[in-house]
Order: structure tokens, then sequence, then C-alpha cells
């Protein structure tokens, strides 16, 4: 079945990043001259996604008007003769098709999904995480629909991590199964390097089936009081086969501060304008 909607969870309160995110939600925070978020709603419509639900918490309005028409900025662009700008402003309203739904409660990223249900019935969808940002030839979701076209059941973006750095992530124990593809046996939410089934990290690009819905509604919460979506998923494997991808790209946690700046500093090097002259003021830094 074709996937056509995606999912997208932006309820956070940005914590991490405060006092930035006091006003502005940490979704809208540019990478270069783009906020985080575009990059996430680029990926979506390079892979034929048609339908967007975003998934709000209180003072996120910004974001839909980001991906809103603006009439006034539009005709004022057209009187400066700023046809070049005037395009960027209007592609991005004509993305993809965005619908919200307000999460009422911070309660967990199985909950945010959850919220969701409704509006995607009763067929396969993608879940995009802002705060990764994957930076790929092919775009990673898409690297994973055509995966997905020869399966069933549920497929995991996944990459390999540093040992120590399990306890950031959901981690896979997985059987090789085909070219960059795991059958997903065991899922552990940010294990003690320890206890880590392996080093193969959950990333933030999911397809699932409708089933999870049901599954997520009967989660118990966690210790934090949140409903996690790898126990879900851990549910679901008992149901259908579940997949693991390990995606071409590099990814950047940009919901981190040094992977923002990383981000930043990366995409900056291979901006056209800023690239080069970006790279001489690097090179004669002191450090
Ligand atoms: C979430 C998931 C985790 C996954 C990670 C990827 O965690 O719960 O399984 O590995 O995203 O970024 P979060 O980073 O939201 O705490």
């Amino acid at each position: 079945m074709k996937v056509k909607k995606a999912v997208i969870p932006a309820a956070g309160f940005g914590t991490r990043f405060l006092p930035a995110t006091k006003v502005v939600p940490k979704e809208l925070l540019p990478i270069v001259d783009k906020p985080t978020i575009q990059y996430i709603m680029e990926e979506v419509a390079s892979a034929g996604i048609e339908e967007v639900i975003l998934i709000t918490g209180r003072e996120k309005g910004s974001i839909e008007d980001h991906f809103d028409t603006s009439t006034e900025l539009e005709n004022h662009l057209r009187k400066k003769g700023r046809n070049d700008l005037l395009k960027i402003v209007q592609e991005i309203s004509e993305m993809v098709t965005l619908v919200s739904v307000r999460q009422k409660e911070p309660l967990g990223l199985g909950h945010a999904i959850l919220c969701a249900k409704k509006i995607v019935g009763q067929e396969p969808f993608a879940v995009l995480l802002g705060d990764d940002l994957i930076d790929a030839k092919v775009p990673c979701i898409r690297q994973m629909m055509e995966v997905y076209q020869e399966m069933e059941g549920g497929l995991l973006a996944i990459q390999k991590v540093p040992k120590p750095e399990t306890p950031l992530y959901g981690i896979i124990k997985g059987k090789k199964v085909g070219d960059r593809v795991y059958s997903v046996e065991e899922m552990v939410e940010k294990p003690e390097p320890g206890k880590a089934p392996s080093n193969l990290a959950i990333i933030g690009r999911y397809i699932l089936p409708p089933q999870i819905f049901d599954i997520l509604e009967n989660v118990q919460p966690d210790r934090r009081g949140e409903i996690q979506l790898t126990d879900g998923l851990r549910e679901l494997r008992r149901e259908v086969p579940i997949y693991g991808y390990e995606f071409l790209g590099d990814r950047y946690d940009a919901g981190d501060k040094l992977g923002y700046l990383q981000a930043n500093l990366s995409f900056g090097l291979r901006h056209p304008e800023l690239g080069p002259k970006l790279k001489k003021y690097l090179k004669n830094i002191t450090l």
C-alpha cells in the first residue's frame, strides 16, 4: 500500500534550547537560513507524500504560519521586484497539505503519534522526528519508501552509533536479511551501553502500519509518565514483521546544541553564496 501521509511530532517545549525557545518553537530555529522543520517538509514532499499531520502544542501556531501563504509579504516582495525571494516564499506554502492536531499534554512520543489516529485512518504512514536532520543524496524517507514497497509491517531507519551513546536512542537487535536491511528481533529504549543489544540505533524516520495506534492506546507509561513509541513497536512486532534500514546519508541531532552547530557549519559550507566565505573564515580562525 502506498504511503500518503506523514506524521511530524512538534509539540515539545524545546527545553534543551532555552532561552531561544521561550517564544520561538525549536522547529523554527534555522539551519543557515531555513527552519529545521522546513528541511523535514522538503524530505516529505520529495517522497511524494501528500499530507502532513503536524502534532503541535501551545505556542506552536507560527509553524503553521510558516507553511501558509503570506499575502502581505508576497505583495511587498512583488512591489520591490524581489521575484527570487517571492518564489522561495511561495514554494514553501505549496509544498504539502498540512493538518494540525494538538497534543494536549506532553505524554511522550508514542502519545504524540496516537493523536494522529483519526486522520491517518487504516493505512501505513510515515513518521519523521524534527530533531533528526538527515543530509542525503536521496532523502532518507524516500529511500525507505523504496525499500518498503517490497515489505509489510514496520520499517525503522537505523544507524550505527558509538557504544557510549546507546542511552540516547532506541537500540535494536537485528539479523541482516538484505542489503542494509535487518529483521528486528528486539528493541530497547535508551539502554545503558552494557545492556544494549547492539550499536544499531533507531533514528527518527519510521514507516508504520495502522495497527500501531490500537497498540499505543494500551501501552503503559514509563517511569517518567511517558508513552514510548519503542514500547509500542515491541508489541507491534508480535503481530507483524519489523525491519531496520541502514539509510545512506549524514544525520545531525539538531535538537542538541553541538549537533545544531555542526549542522549549521556543514550546510553553511555547502551554501552556494556563504560556503567559500565561511571556509575562508574557518581556515583563518585560531583555536
Ligand atoms: C526518540 C525515540 C528513540 C529514537 C530517537 C531518535 O527519542 O524514542 O527510540 O532513537 O528518538 O532520535 P528522543 O530523542 O525523542 O528522546
